[in-house]
């Protein structure tokens, strides 16, 4: 496609890492295209953040919460609240700012948890592009509840049928769905993603067609959706994807690439589990001593990520001989390093699409959110990995998760989960790259922008 500059695109995160890493990615692949592109983070996080990007600048706005964000708010009730009018009045002052500049913003793309921002762009006579960060299952189910289409609560004995999706237990629901009741202000928030879908002017999707080809099919029927994932950068995928060095925006501190290299470096290949919970998980301390001893007892090598809030829940030499443990690091780096032969991970969905996306294999520890049903795609429509076994007093024990490693690194099953993977990987990079199903998406999305 021509290379031209003449649309400036504004991009709206909601403010978790989860969530302002693909946003950041498909900034990243806007400009590759030509795209002038701003990434509008709050006032808190851009505090904690070090931009080196020259394709993607970084904006402010504010969520009410300036000093603290999130963990200065008294509920989540009064996050979101606060963040939808302040996030309004601040978004429309900086749409406004760059009115009379060379680039004036001209289409928004914002995080579908964040409805009010359609409202802002259109007012101010501007495209708005809806973006969904999570993959189409999940969101179809929540478009299913939002339209009264599935009753809740469900049933824990019949299976949900849902035009475009496997059979669903009531364990395979999202988390807001399978614990009624539970995050009653997430679970609201999620419902209202639908709220003014129909009159956006695009609605972008984190997942690639081939992947989750039968519910885009179906979701597309109520609305026209692009499928614009996997958003990884091509340092990682396939170098012929045309992207700028990558960069990322960690909220955490940074275990620096050279420390993670150096200690996978002399592992033989498939012999590392890596291990992570993503940026929100809380695991309870008698899940950590379980997970700590599941590690140990399997004999593999095991990178661990146990954010500095989380470490006081593991027993005291943890890592061992064969562990190390670091707070956060650089994700994309590890899952596509060759010694990595198994990703234990809780199916956020950032972790599923990078893991099946870099062929790693996975074991799949779900806790909350859209991760429930992630972990059902991986086991049994993906095939890419095994679901742990929760018992129920909640807990998954150490023989458990030593005895899914196994299998997944050097079971009869995991054979078949590496052939999957691999295939999964090759599906994803097609899909990105020149011509594929979401390459010609983004490009669709670009030209008709430059039309508008
Ligand atoms: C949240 C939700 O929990 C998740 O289910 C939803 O789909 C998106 O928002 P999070 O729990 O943080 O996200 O998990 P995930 O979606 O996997 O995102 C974590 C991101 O952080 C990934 O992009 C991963 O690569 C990155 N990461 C994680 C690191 O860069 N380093 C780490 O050490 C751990």
């Amino acid at each position: 496609m021509e290379k031209k500059s003449c649309s400036h695109v504004l991009l709206v995160p909601y403010p978790t890492q989860g969530h302002i890493n693909p946003m950041l990615q498909f900034s990243r692949r806007l400009a590759s295209k030509g795209i002038k592109t701003t990434l509008a983070v709050t006032n808190f996080i851009s505090t904690t953040i070090k931009p080196q990007s020259s394709t993607v600048q970084i904006a402010t706005i504010s969520d009410g919460f300036d000093q603290g964000g999130f963990t200065e708010a008294q509920s989540t009730h009064d996050y979101l609240a606060r963040f939808e009018s302040a996030g309004s009045k601040t978004l429309a002052d900086l749409i406004t700012k760059h009115k009379n500049s060379p680039h004036p913003i001209d289409c928004v793309v914002y995080d579908s948890f964040l409805p009010w921002a359609l409202d802002v762009a259109h007012q101010l006579g501007l495209v708005g592009a809806a973006f969904f960060t999570q993959n189409c299952a999940v969101n179809y189910i929540y478009y299913n509840v939002h339209h009264g289409l599935l009753t809740l609560p469900i049933s824990p004995s019949v299976p949900s049928s849902i035009a475009g999706l496997p059979l669903l237990e009531l364990r395979d629901m999202p988390g807001f769905i399978y614990v009624s009741g539970s995050y009653p202000a997430y679970f609201e928030m999620v419902l209202l993603q639908f709220s003014n879908t129909e009159k956006a002017d695009f609605v972008l999707v984190n997942t690639f067609y081939e992947l989750e080809q039968e519910v885009v099919d179906t979701m597309s029927k109520v609305g026209p959706l692009l499928t614009i994932g996997p958003t990884i950068p091509s340092a990682y995928l396939d170098k012929r994807i045309e992207d700028d060095a990558f960069y990322g925006l960690d909220l955490f501190k940074l275990e620096s690439s050279a420390a993670t290299a150096k200690w996978l470096s002399n592992k033989p290949p498939g012999s590392v589990v890596y291990v992570s919970f993503g940026s929100l998980s809380n695991l309870s301390i008698q899940q950590m001593e379980e997970m700590a001893w599941g590690l140990k007892n399997s004999g593999f090598y095991f990178l661990w990520v146990v954010r500095d809030t989380e470490k006081a829940k593991i027993p005291a030499d943890a890592e061992g001989e064969k562990g190390f443990i670091v707070g956060w690091c650089p994700q994309m780096e590890v899952l596509s390093n060759a010694a990595v032969g198994c990703f234990f991970t809780h199916c956020g969905w950032n972790s599923t699409i990078e893991a099946l996306s870099l062929g790693v294999p996975m074991v799949a520890m779900p806790q909350w959110t859209d991760q429930p049903t992630d972990a059902k795609f991986v086991e049994d429509v993906w095939k890419v990995g095994i679901r742990v076994r929760v018992e129920e007093d909640g807990i998954v024990r150490r023989e458990e998760i030593e005895s899914c490693i196994r299998e997944v690194v050097e079971g009869e099953r995991g054979k078949e989960l590496k052939e999957n993977a691999k295939k999964w990987k090759e599906l994803s990079v097609k899909a990105v790259c020149e011509g594929g199903s979401s390459d010609k998406n983004i490009d669709d999305f670009v030209s008709r922008l430059i039309k508008t």
